[in-house]
């Protein structure tokens, strides 16, 4: 019987996505359970800064009906020396993390992840191309990359500095390359580890997480985040094509 080019390839793993908020996603995990923490927080620091004249947000992530598109993480460092430590309470030993961070964040919260993990460097998501600005215009963003015990990487030949152009109309507001995400899972997962998102969005880490031959699980406090990235993981594993960046 012929079999099909898809049916020949292995298997993706499994994904478990849930409508919560970080921090009661987190204490819902036991300790030590995830292998990789991957994640892209919902900062609301940047747009509080950005706030000028009459209330007017830059980038505003608007919906038709001008609701916001989605809450902000609210990052007091009180809240995200929380998230830190249940971060820190479900990653398995010997075991790494990224995490991102936009240059006001960087500044205001990057220090606390060290009370946390063992940082090990700042990789600098070079965007290509400008986004919007008063003074310079933002073309990057960075990633903290950090440790729970000791750990290499897998991969030896990558820079911290990665050029992946961002995604322009992009079905989700922030979305994020899938292509970043598997540096990391690339750098620091073995099939069969669990990948962990707890501000998920739609589903890129998840994605990544897939393409490197783990399992993944998430969280988003929208859930129309996880409607999307349900779909997004569920086509993606039938047709082994990612509907929300089809061309990489
Ligand atoms: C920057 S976006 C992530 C985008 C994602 N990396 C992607 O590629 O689609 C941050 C996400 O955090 C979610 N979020 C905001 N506050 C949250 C909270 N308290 N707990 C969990 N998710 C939250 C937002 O709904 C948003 O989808």
């Amino acid at each position: 019987m012929a079999t099909s080019a898809a049916s020949s390839l292995p298997a993706f793993g499994t994904f478990d996505i849930r409508t919560q908020d970080c921090i009661d996603f987190l204490r819902g995990l036991p300790a030590e359970s995830v292998d990789l923490i991957v994640t892209d927080p919902a900062y609301s620091g940047m747009n509080q800064h950005m706030r000028f004249g009459h209330g007017r947000i830059v980038g505003h992530y608007g919906k038709p009906d001008n609701e916001r598109w989605f809450h902000e993480f609210s990052d007091d460092p009180e809240s995200y020396a929380l998230f830190l430590g249940e971060c820190q309470r479900v990653l398995r030993r010997d075991r790494h993390i990224y995490i991102m961070f936009d240059s006001f964040s960087m500044l205001s919260l990057g220090a606390l992840v060290r009370d946390f993990f063992d940082v090990k460097g700042v990789v600098v998501w070079d965007k290509v191309h400008l986004g919007m600005g008063h003074y310079f215009r933002r073309r990057h963003e960075q990633i903290v990359f950090a440790s729970k015990g000791r750990r290499k990487l897998s991969r030896r030949d990558l820079p911290d500095v990665w050029a992946v152009p961002r995604i322009h109309r992009a079905v989700y507001p922030t979305q994020k390359p899938v292509k970043l995400f598997e540096f990391m899972v690339e750098a620091s997962a073995e099939p069969g580890f669990l990948v962990c998102d707890p501000f998920c969005g739609s589903g890129s880490s998840g994605v990544a997480a897939l393409l490197g031959g783990c399992d993944f699980i998430g969280a988003d406090i929208d859930a129309r985040a996880v409607e999307i990235a349900e779909q997004r993981l569920a086509r993606f594993v039938a047709t082994r094509q990612d509907p929300l960046e089809p061309v990489r």
